[in-house]
């Protein structure tokens, strides 16, 4: 019997590259764009490939082999209700339909129940590990219905990323948007660990002085370390060392300081609020990026605004050495968030999630990819249930021996006037996490002073409110 073959909707580079990895793994691919340029790219990218390009809704359902399966890989948002109401014309009950964007999770369950009542299956899957992932190999987030998840696994698992110890990095997320939501959270993830390398980069820039090309050697010599060794770590020590071909000089340093952001750190932080689950070192990650924004109320503020200017005088490999292991124990903490966020969301929304196995699915193939994942995922399978990694014995020993490493340098980026945003958002909050008294006794004497909203005491059981006005 033929191979079944498999559909691709939305030809934009993603879409081009997924198309062709599924296609160079065996499986016979229809590939539909509506537009020209899309469409004759995947044409001329795919010359004499098993990959048929259509530009007809009709003649691309027609194509597939029933049941149906379409992966969707269009730009999150109206674009992808758009194609799904289209496609929704023409499939029949049983067909597989999987959107690859990064939608909103709860964009997800609405379409999953749309779809569920006209028979179809709905997948949200992410998919990560960007051009290059797509066409050699993305860590692939599917969640949803099993039934279906099931009938596209024997393709997910020929396209997906492999680690060397650890199989094929796609693994099923859980029920309803768990695909998605653990993919946002990922990207929350990937917005932390951005923000702090970014902030290394300062540390030793501003705070430092040192040019572009000694931080590059700092950067590409970490590239080896088992502790901080990952892909952000690898192309920081990459943009780094790329030359302006236009004048010379680093390109980093002839770049606009302003972030792009395209919702999924936002999110990542609102999931969290919703959930009261603390991730300040992703949150902060995302106000860091807003606060990029504001270039020329910087500009403006920084004639008007004064702070200390004075540059580390001290020795610098011991500094080197300091924004290693507070780099170090910020990433465990920012993977610590992000899969505490996701333990409460698959409890909350039932998803089902196995925490061990998302951590061997980004091992390989996505961005937030990094040598710390094998000791992630062993400390998940053997206490699965942990409610945040840092308490599991391999992590407590992090915590405990870089911590001082990490006030150092917030001390030190502190004292040049360099914004250490996600570092001393972390010391925060891992100062916070292992206090067993919080200042928040204090907190509900205020509450119950101005609105009467009760307290416990520490001493004795039950609810008390107290007259707190010296008159009275
Ligand atoms: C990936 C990336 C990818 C993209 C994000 C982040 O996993 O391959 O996360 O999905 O880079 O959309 O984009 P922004 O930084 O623009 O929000």
């Amino acid at each position: 019997m033929a191979t079944d073959n498999f559909g691709v909707a939305g030809l934009g580079v993603m879409g081009r590259n997924v198309a062709l990895n599924i296609e160079r793994n065996g499986f016979p691919v229809v590939a539909y764009n509506r537009g020209d340029e899309n469409a004759n790219r995947m044409r001329s990218e795919s010359a004499g490939k098993n990959v048929t390009v259509t530009q007809s809704i009709e003649e691309f359902v027609a194509r597939l082999n029933r049941p149906r399966r379409v992966l969707l890989m269009v730009t999150a948002g109206v674009g992808t209700d758009r194609v799904i109401d289209a496609l929704m014309e023409h499939l029949d009950a049983g067909d597989v339909v999987i959107d690859g964007g990064n939608s909103h999770f709860p964009d997800t369950d609405r379409r999953a129940e749309r779809l569920h009542d006209a028979g179809l299956h709905f997948v949200g899957c992410g998919i990560s590990g960007g051009e290059e992932g797509a066409l050699w190999g993305p860590s692939i987030m599917p969640g949803g219905d099993r039934e279906a998840y099931e009938r596209i696994a024997p393709v997910l698992e020929k396209i997906a990323a492999k680690s060397e110890d650890d199989g094929s990095c796609v693994t099923y997320c859980g029920r309803r948007a768990a695909g998605h939501y653990v993919k946002m959270v990922h990207n929350g993830i990937e917005y932390g660990i951005m923000q702090l390398v970014c902030e290394v980069y300062d540390i030793l820039r501003r705070g430092a002085g040192l040019p572009t090309t000694e931080i590059q050697a700092v950067f590409q010599a970490w590239t080896e370390s088992p502790q901080v060794g990952g892909y952000l770590v690898d192309i920081s020590a990459e943009c780094l060392a790329k030359t302006d071909s236009d004048g010379g000089g680093a390109l980093v340093e002839k770049i606009l300081d302003t972030a792009g952001q395209k919702g999924t750190g936002k999110w990542t932080a609102q999931s969290a609020l919703d959930l009261g689950v603390p991730i300040p070192t992703l949150s902060q990650a995302v106000n860091a990026r807003i606060l990029s924004g504001l270039k020329q109320a910087r500009v403006e503020a920084s004639r008007i605004l004064t702070g200390p200017t004075a540059p580390y005088a001290g020795d610098l490999e011991e500094l080197v050495r300091i924004l290693h292991d507070a780099l170090h124990l910020a990433m465990v903490a920012s993977y610590a968030q992000g899969l505490h966020l996701i333990q409460t969301a698959s409890k909350e929304f039932d998803y089902g999630t196995d925490l061990a196995e998302v951590s061997r699915i980004w091992k390989q193939g996505c961005i937030i990819r990094s040598r710390l994942l094998d000791p992630i995922k062993r400390a998940y399978m053997e206490q699965p249930e942990i409610e945040n990694m840092l308490v599991h014995p391999s992590f407590a020993a992090i915590v405990n021996d870089s911590l001082p490493s990490l006030r150092r340098a917030v001390e030190l980026a502190n004292a040049s006037g360099v914004p250490s945003t996600c570092f001393g958002a972390t010391l925060a909050y891992l100062d916070s996490y292992r206090s067993e008294f919080l200042p928040a006794n204090l907190l509900q004497a205020l509450r119950d002073n101005f609105g009467a909203h009760t307290y416990r005491r520490l001493d004795k059981e039950g609810v008390f409110h107290s007259q707190w006005s010296r008159e009275a």
